[in-house]
């Protein structure tokens, strides 16, 4: 692996497997390799990890089929099969080896109990294979969510330099997720099998509406997978970042099963969406948010919603108006006939409008910016503006952008980012968007005492002041490129919201 390493120039996409491959792992292959750039390579490895395997499992039957996992790995566009032997990965042996282990929180769920040491073995192969092949990218499949969940948290957690990538369940034809321990089922258990999928999707449909308690879907469903021959070894609801059991109010949700179907350990999920995602995007003056913003909700399929142009376009209304921006009664008489509007996306642009007048350019100006913040402090604009703002917001599929979006507007979002930078490298960046836009540039020194002291307004006035959210993740961007936040922005999103539920629109 190292020579072959050595010798091709490029990135590699990797696919870890344990063989027995069928189409969840082609289509795996066909999306690394669909993303991975000229001149790189998809790597596919096929490694049974005798290490994931506890005892009584199923390691010594486990499918080996190694002839026909080549013709698939080849005809679905990987570059290369990899099939190290045990010494390679474990060069001290099995028993004595290096060992990782998984946080507690992460294992007291699911598939954690009834599989002592079996996520603790899938990180420690993962962990060398990683350090093995060295890959831009790492492709997993939805289907063993909390295998997913766990990887993603060792990479983010240990800073190990690779993307984690994660694909839509892959079922058969009858509905059945694909699996390589499919290959086990007799045709009587096959049968019974498919009950699953079914099962769990009249569930998560009396969970969407709400009107049975979760607990009562959950007794109900274990009862219908018995009726179908099913051994259960549980259902369970989890929150699908934490994997923590979920509240009832949550608009999403992991509904997990596993069964005995004769012999044979099956699982499956179905993510519960009461609506669809909100992501909350906020942060200081300046730290690239209507940038990252913009391209995100492109990447995503998601509305775009720059909370930051209503406020500036009340501004402007008020300066035209030439009240006082800072006396709030003479603020409040002009919200009356105040109509602000924002029109969807068309390639990165939203139009803004006040009354039905084009003002995106007009608000961008730096005497907007400069009285911004004292408009903004006024609880008559915050009220009108928040209101407006839920009710664009109210179906979901949105990333709204601004100050209070995860603390006021859309406390329940899915995902909170607080979005930030030092302030020289926001004055930066500010110097470089004022010459793109042709205005003149001041000196970094006063647009950075500018900056300060909009965070300073911002984040003390009394109503829904600018603070980072207590369940927000902070992403502090100096240094890094638009698309390395909007990559870090995509994978963020995706611990909580899978491909299945939410898929990323064709590019
Ligand atoms: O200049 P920058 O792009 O960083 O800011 P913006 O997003 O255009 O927002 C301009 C100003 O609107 C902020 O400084 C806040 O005073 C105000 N704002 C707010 O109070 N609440 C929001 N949700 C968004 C913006």
């Amino acid at each position: 692996m190292s020579a072959w390493r050595a010798s091709r120039p490029g990135p590699v996409d990797f696919v870890p497997t344990m063989g027995g491959l069928h189409q969840g792992h082609a289509e795996l292959i066909r999306r690394a390799v669909a993303c991975c750039p000229e001149p790189g390579s998809v790597v596919v490895s096929v490694y049974i990890n005798p290490l994931q395997f506890g005892e009584g499992e199923d390691f010594e039957r486990y499918p080996r089929t190694f002839e026909a996992d080549c013709l698939l790995a080849g005809q679905a566009g990987a570059t290369a099969i990899w099939c190290p032997d045990e010494r390679q990965i474990y060069p001290e042996g099995v028993a004595s080896g290096w060992r990782l282990q998984a946080p507690s929180a992460l294992l007291s769920v699911l598939c954690g109990p009834s599989r002592p040491g079996h996520f603790d073995g899938v990180v420690t192969v993962v962990s060398r294979l990683l350090a093995l092949v060295q890959p831009r990218q790492l492709w997993l499949g939805e289907k063993d969510w909390q295998q997913l969940t766990i990887v993603r948290r060792m990479v983010s957690d240990l800073g190990l330099s690779v993307r984690v990538r994660g694909c839509a369940t892959v079922r058969e034809s009858d509905g059945l997720a694909a699996s390589s321990r499919n290959l086990y089922l007799l045709p009587a258990e096959r049968r019974s099998a498919v009950a699953i999928g079914v099962a769990l999707r009249g569930a998560a449909t009396q969970l969407q509406n709400r009107l049975v308690g979760q607990n009562d879907v959950l007794i109900q469903l274990r009862r219908q997978l018995e009726t179908a021959g099913l051994e259960v070894e549980y259902v369970e609801v989890v929150d699908p970042s934490t994997l923590q059991p979920a509240q009832e109010t949550q608009s999403l949700r992991l509904l997990a099963a596993a069964v005995c179907s004769g012999s044979t350990r099956l699982i499956d999920h179905i993510f519960v969406m009461t609506r669809s995602p909100i992501v909350a995007i906020d942060g200081p003056a300046g730290a690239g948010k209507s940038t990252v913003t913009r391209a995100f909700a492109e990447r995503m399929g998601l509305l775009y919603l720059d909370t930051g142009a209503m406020y500036r376009a009340v501004t402007l209304w008020v300066q035209e108006h030439r009240a006082d921006p800072a006396n709030a009664d003479a603020v409040e008489r002009l919200l009356n006939g105040l109509e602000v509007d924002l029109s969807p996306l068309r390639n990165g642009v939203q139009t803004v409008f006040v009354n039905g007048r084009d003002v995106t350019e007009a608000i961008r100006d730096p005497k907007v910016t400069a009285a911004v913040s004292l408009v903004a402090a006024h609880a008559c604009v915050r009220a009108l503006l928040t209101r407006q703002q839920q009710r664009l917001g109210e179906k979901g599929g949105l990333v709204a952008e601004g100050r209070d979006i995860g603390t006021a507007v859309f406390p329940d979002a899915e995902l909170k980012v607080f979005l930030t930078a030092t302030p020289e490298e926001r004055a930066r960046r500010r110097a470089k968007d004022l010459q793109m836009r042709g205005h003149s540039v001041p000196a970094l020194s006063e647009l950075e005492a500018q900056i300060v002291e909009r965070d300073r307004l911002d984040s003390t006035r009394t109503i829904a002041p600018l603070v980072q959210a207590q369940d927000a993740t902070e992403l502090i961007t100096d240094g890094m490129g638009i698309e390395a936040v909007i990559d870090a922005l995509e994978d963020l999103f995706r611990r909580r919201v899978a491909e299945e539920v939410w898929p990323t629109p064709e590019r």
